[in-house]
């Protein structure tokens, strides 16, 4: 079977954590192209996961071209996520575009047009809808096990944890939001994920920029995406408060990069007439059921397994075969439907109605 040849855009911390490592560990692939702004960065993805024969460029534009490559990931700051992903597929490649789908729902709705128009698969980095606990959660839920489920309760709320003060993240014309559109899209994408994707009736909700926006005043203990950069920007939402209803459940989140709270509250808990689940976020869940007049209540078990591995792993095999996995752009975008919602309902101080 010949292999996948796919180019890589962006190398920096998703790609070395979770894209390099998984093409690598894939029979299927081979990386055929590393593309970074800095090249620095990719030679040291080249040299780090042994890939010799890879090609490395500074511009995108530059792979466009060359008719044996078949795919790319898309790993740059979210801005750059609607017209790389659309350049490529007009070019005629299939594409993996990193969380969010872009910084608002008009260039997600062109990304999926341009997919459409050109017959390509556009696959987005919804990696939790290939995590083992929250599969085994939908299993669950999908067999009636917690009867209706009427609320679900979120909360993605963390101590200290802003990312790379002052650089993309924080800039929301690099970013399109902060912790929304940051650790959101993972919340709300799982949420639709387990309740079969609803219709959206409404959204309401208000986003806070405040811990952040004296940078040099916030007290942190650890910044993951790089030290502050006090000449940058801090525009972004830290903290967000939600409420959603769809023609099922109901929905409230509440999530912060960083808040005055003790310690991370990370949960997800699905509310339903015979069961509750309370997942830990990239964990293990408990399952509450009422059955046989007894209340009882489990800590669910499942064999590890890495979900960007599974997420990669669909991505190929979609590329083969041309069917439109759980990842793809028709099935993921709502999300983007909702965060955009959420931030209109902000700006108006009142409810969006999108039925
Ligand atoms: N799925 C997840 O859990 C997850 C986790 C982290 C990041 N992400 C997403 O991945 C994307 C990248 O995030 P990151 O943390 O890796 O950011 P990063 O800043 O570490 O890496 C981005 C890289 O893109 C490069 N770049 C910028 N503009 C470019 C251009 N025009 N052409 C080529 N390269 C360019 C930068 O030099 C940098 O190396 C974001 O959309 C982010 O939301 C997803």
């Amino acid at each position: 079977m010949d292999k996948i040849n796919i180019g890589i855009i962006g190398c920096g911390t998703i790609c070395n954590s979770a894209h390099a490592p998984n093409y690598k560990n894939n029979e299927k692939a081979n990386v055929k192209y590393l593309v970074d702004l800095k090249p620095e960065k990719a030679e040291a993805v080249k040299t780090k996961f042994g890939f010799s024969d890879a090609q490395i460029f500074t511009d995108y534009k530059q792979i466009l071209n060359d008719k044996t490559l078949d795919a790319v990931s898309v790993c740059v700051p979210n801005y750059l996520h609607h017209q790389i992903s659309c350049d490529c597929m007009s070019a005629g490649l299939d594409v993996l575009c990193e969380k969010p789908i872009a910084i608002s729902y008009a260039q997600a709705r062109n990304m999926q047009e341009t997919a459409d128009k050109y017959s390509r698969i556009l696959n987005i980095g919804v990696v939790n809808r290939f995590d083992v606990y929250v599969n085994e959660l939908k299993r669950i839920a999908d067999s009636g096990r917690l009867g209706e489920i009427y609320h679900v309760y979120c909360s993605f709320r963390n101590h200290r944890s802003i990312p790379g003060m002052g650089g993309w993240f924080t800039t929301k014309n690099m970013s399109g939001g902060g912790v929304l559109i940051d650790w959101g899209v993972h919340f709300i994408d799982l949420i639709l994920y387990v309740l079969n994707n609803p219709s959206i009736i409404s959204v309401s909700g208000k986003t806070y920029c405040e811990l952040g926006k004296n940078m040099r005043e916030y007290v942190f203990e650890n910044m993951w995406a790089g030290p502050p950069d006090y000449k940058g920007t801090y525009n972004v939402d830290d903290f967000v408060t939600a409420f959603i209803r769809t023609d099922g459940a109901t929905v409230s989140l509440n999530g912060a990069w960083a808040q005055n709270i003790v310690n991370e509250d990370m949960t997800i808990e699905f509310l339903g007439s015979k069961g509750g689940v309370k997942l830990r976020y990239r964990n293990d869940f408990d399952l509450t059921v009422c059955e046989n007049g007894k209340i009882e209540t489990i800590t669910q078990h499942c064999e590890p397994s890495d979900a960007f591995t599974l997420e990669i792993d669909s991505f190929l095999d979609s590329i083969k075969t041309r069917n439109k996995s759980r990842a793809n752009i028709d099935n993921v975008i709502k999300s983007q439907i909702i965060m955009d919602a959420i931030y209109k309902s902000s700006e108006k101080n009142s409810e969006i109605v999108l039925r």
